[in-house]
Formats: structure tokens, sequence, C-alpha cells
């Protein structure tokens, strides 16, 4: 990446209380890179002619989120072969003047945990079906784990089991190694949780995807011991991570990254 003032930014609705910017930003600076990372606030209405307009804005590169993972497709010159499988971009980046989506939100969940312990014939419980578990599914097959999929809607917990040769449960027969929130349960009221803590018994991580530590699944994970215990702050600085280098080609700077997300 050589050319100087450049923008990338976060599209979402609402876009405002997003990290990233804080994360990249830091990034940029503290590898002598001319760019800034901005919060796009996109109304459901605008967002075509916002994406058509990306080339005239001088804009190099988006991380998508809620809520136009799936919809923003429809408007970019191509999407890669990961984001097809998924069915969702949370990465837009330019090639030739053109703009092609891709998605890491799968080395966001994947890359935390394998850094404590291999997944590769892991049993893994996942919890939710939604577009988080579906990115999910795609990192925990290519590292070949077990995953076994418990949903509120147990026809769409099937629909992805069988999409990646995993199984779809309503009930929980083994004691998991790991298990993945990726309900939004908990989102709202903290207090909620989407599984019985009994499950924790012989658990040795619990990544819930809701960011701060504070629900009712971490609490009943620390007090059944599980010793590593994950949070969405983990899984938005690892698809960061990634993201960085995708747009500068160079080594995200993770520990300058993760400072300023907060030490967790
Ligand atoms: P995201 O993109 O954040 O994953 P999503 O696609 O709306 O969001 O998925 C939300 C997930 O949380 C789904 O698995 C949903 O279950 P359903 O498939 O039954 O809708 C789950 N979920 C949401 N609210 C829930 C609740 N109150 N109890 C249990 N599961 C819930």
């Amino acid at each position: 990446m050589k050319k100087k003032n450049l923008t990338f930014g976060i599209l979402a609705y609402p876009a405002t209380h997003s990290l990233s910017p804080k994360m990249h930003n830091a990034g940029f600076k503290h590898t002598g890179i001319d760019a800034k990372y901005k919060a796009f606030n996109i109304k459901e209405e605008e967002l075509e002619n916002f994406i058509k307009n990306l080339n005239k804005k001088r804009i190099h590169g988006l991380n998508v989120s809620m809520p136009y993972k799936e919809k923003v497709i429809q408007y970019l010159d191509g999407i890669d072969a990961i984001a097809k499988k998924i069915g969702a971009v949370n990465c837009i980046y330019v090639r030739g003047g053109k703009y092609y989506g891709t998605n890491y939100d799968w080395k966001g969940i994947v890359n935390p945990l394998k850094k404590i312990m291999p997944l590769k014939g892991r049993k893994i419980l996942l919890l939710g079906a939604g577009g988080a578990a579906k990115a999910a599914c795609f990192g925990l097959k290519k590292e070949g784990a077990k995953v076994f999929i418990l949903n509120r809607t147990f026809e769409t917990a099937k629909k992805l089991a069988k999409k990646y040769g995993f199984k779809a449960t309503e009930t929980v027969e083994f004691m998991p190694e790991i298990i993945i929130n990726c309900t939004s349960v908990g989102f709202e009221n903290p207090e909620e949780s989407p599984i019985n803590p009994k499950v924790f018994k012989d658990a040795v991580i619990v990544l819930d995807i809701i960011y701060g530590h504070k629900t009712r699944l971490v609490k009943d994970a620390r007090t059944s011991g599980v010793p590593y215990i994950l949070d969405g702050y983990e899984v938005l600085l690892h698809q960061g991570y990634a993201t960085f280098e995708k747009w500068t080609g160079k080594k995200a700077p993770k520990e300058i990254m993760r400072k300023v997300i907060g030490n967790r």
C-alpha cells in the first residue's frame, strides 16, 4: 500500500459505538501508514448510493457490521469464495479500482481458540445458528473440529449443520471442552443465559461473542472454574488483525491494537 491519505471505515447502523476506529487508527499510526478510519453511520435507504460512490469518496476499505453483512453483497463488484460460503461480508477491499467483499469473522472466532488449544477433532458446542454462528462454522470446519449446534429454532440449526457436516442437537448429551455462544441471549438482558451451567463441567474454553465479560454465561463459566473465558472483544481484535493485514499488506501491530481496546 503506497498511496497517501487513505480512508477506511466501519459501515453499520448504528456505527457510532464501534471500537474499530480506535483499534485501526492506533494500528495505522504505529505502522506509519497515512490513513484514517472513520465510522460511517449509514441508513438503509442510503446504502446503495454509499457503496456505489466509494471510489469518489476515496474509500480504500470498509468493515461491515449489522445490519448490512448480507445486504451489501448485491452492490459490490464481487465477493470471494469465503464470503460466498459464509453468505456474508465483513470486510470490503479494493483491487484494480473495484470493490470486493470477504469475511474475517470466522478468524475472529477461531484464532483466539486456536491460541489456547488445537481444534482438530475437538467436540465443540455451538450455541446459535444466525450470522455469527455461520462464520464460526466455516472456521471450525476448516480446523477439523466436531461441532454440535444447539439453537432455539431447531430447523435453522439442522440447515446449518447439514451445510458443514456437523450435528444439530436439541439436548447436550456430552460435556464439551469448548462452548461458543453465537446467540444474542445476554445482549439485552445480561442475566439471561442460553445454556444450563451444568455443561461447563469439563469446559476448558467458553467464548461469548457478546462484549464485556458481564453476561450470565460468563459469570456461570467463572463460577464453574472454566480456565479460559473469552468475549466479543477478543473476536473483534482477531478479525481486526486479519483486516488490517489484508488492507495494508503489513503485519498488524497486535499489542498496540489490543491496548487501545483495553487489555482483557
Ligand atoms: P447474528 O448475526 O448476531 O448472529 P442473528 O443472525 O439474528 O444475529 O442470530 C441470532 C441468534 O441468536 C439465532 O441463533 C437466534 O435463534 P433463532 O434461530 O431461534 O432465531 C438466537 N436467539 C436470539 N434470541 C434468542 C433467545 N431469546 N433465546 C434463544 N436464542 C435466541
